[in-house]
């Protein structure tokens, strides 16, 4: 009998012990859960973000190597590239082929079509209701009430571009920037 019974703590001890087992997996993971962004917090910013700033992203979502990039796009070249908040955001090429240093922001300031780029008209020229945006993303055209915002883009060391918040005057209206 003892012999039955004893035989037969050993599935309970086992399932005590995988209870246990399992209470303490998960205060572990709720524990580490809570710590997450603490942790986060004192590990210091990767790639993916600098000083309020992201790093320009391509389509694949993989951060844009400048070098790279100016070999695949001729000057004058206005692409779209994953920038602030995840919003479509134009690289521009200046005429020598350098990056110019603000991004534009290709969410229409009418209804939030993403404007695409008329190279051969040299404006952005939505789609959707006909407004219409000079190369530097000035409101040429109406119905949108705003030009399209900006945002700064600087080439890093590392050969990566960063859009950071434009916050200052808007250089093309002379205004305070209407996004921020
Ligand atoms: Fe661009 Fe209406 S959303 S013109």
């Amino acid at each position: 009998m003892t012999q039955i019974s004893g035989s037969s703590d050993v599935p309970d001890m086992g399932r005590r012990q995988f209870m246990n087992l399992l209470t303490f997996g998960t205060i572990t993971g709720v524990a580490l859960g809570a710590l997450y962004p603490v942790v986060k917090y004192f590990i210091p910013p990767s790639s993916g973000s600098a000083g309020g700033g992201v790093t320009a992203k391509d389509a694949l979502g993989d951060d844009i190597i400048v070098s790279t990039y100016l070999q695949e796009h001729q000057a004058g070249d206005r692409s779209l590239a994953q920038g602030l908040k995840g919003d479509p955001t134009y690289v521009v090429l200046k005429e020598d082929n350098t990056i110019e240093n603000y991004g534009i922001n290709a969410v229409c300031t009418h209804l939030g079509c993403v404007v695409p780029w008329n190279a051969s008209e040299n404006k952005f020229m939505c789609p959707c209701h006909g407004s219409q945006y000079d190369a530097t993303g000035k409101k040429v055209r109406g119905p949108a009430p705003l030009s399209l915002a900006l945002a700064h883009a600087d080439v890093t060391e590392d050969d990566k571009l960063v859009f950071t918040p434009w916050t200052e005057t808007d250089f093309r209206t002379n205004e305070k920037p209407w996004w921020t």
